[in-house]
């Protein structure tokens, strides 16, 4: 599995790169806003410190205008991923950007169907919000469980990309489903490592090694 940093916070994502943590990055107009930072350069920023690819979203309504934002924020870096929304436009923007040898992310998925269009539109990723379903009372897990089937029953190459991850439990059960992806924000991927029971044996351990008067070093 994959882990994408759902985040424009540079030193967040240079913090989990040097451990190995992030494969890639998501960005979006709302995390651009809250880095207070110029999107094509906080944007270069990021494609140098990971490898992977590096999600930077278009804004324009329609999709000739997508297009050209598209081939504008690919020309930042060889590992941008273009991110399009699940509209009629975005699909449109999806199958010419990814004809011209793009990697397309689709995002804003909140259901199979469209799903099914953002694969056929040639994406390399579709982005399925979770969080966002969970948020209404749907089950933003049994979305991925049906995208993961549908793509399977066909082949689609399409990679899922697990989105609006709020906690370590739907990373885990996103796993368990078979997302190709997850991106998470840089707490939600540090809370994984957090377990009372560690907590608690490692106080147990500290206190009988006080005991014993030893040193390691
Ligand atoms: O990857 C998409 C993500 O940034 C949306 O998350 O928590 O705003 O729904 P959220």
């Amino acid at each position: 599995m994959k882990f994408f940093v759902d985040t424009a916070d540079v030193d967040a994502i240079r913090e989990l790169a040097d451990l190995g943590m992030a494969d890639g990055v998501t960005t979006n107009p709302s995390l651009i806003m809250k880095s207070g930072r110029d999107i094509l350069e906080v944007t270069r920023e990021i494609c140098a410190i990971v490898e992977g690819p590096v999600s930077a979203e278009v804004v324009a309504p329609d999709a000739p205008a997508m297009i050209a934002e598209g081939r504008e924020l690919a020309r930042i870096a060889p590992n941008i991923a273009i991110k399009v929304p699940l509209t009629w436009e975005g699909l449109k923007a999806c199958k010419a950007l990814s004809g011209e040898g793009h990697k397309v992310n689709v995002t804003l998925c909140f259901s199979a169907a469209q799903a099914i269009l953002a694969a056929k539109a040639g994406a390399s990723f579709v982005s399925p919000f979770l969080g966002r379903l969970d948020d209404i009372n749907l089950d933003g897990l049994q979305l991925i469980a049906d995208i993961r089937a549908i793509y399977d029953n066909y082949g689609f190459g399409t990679e899922i990309l697990a989105a609006s991850i709020r906690s370590v439990n739907h990373i885990t059960e996103a796993a368990k489903i078979g997302a190709d992806v997850v991106t998470a924000p840089p707490a939600v991927i540090k809370q994984m490592a957090a377990h009372p029971l560690t907590d608690k044996g490692l106080a147990i351990f500290m206190a009988d090694w006080e005991k014993t008067g030893q040193k390691i070093l």
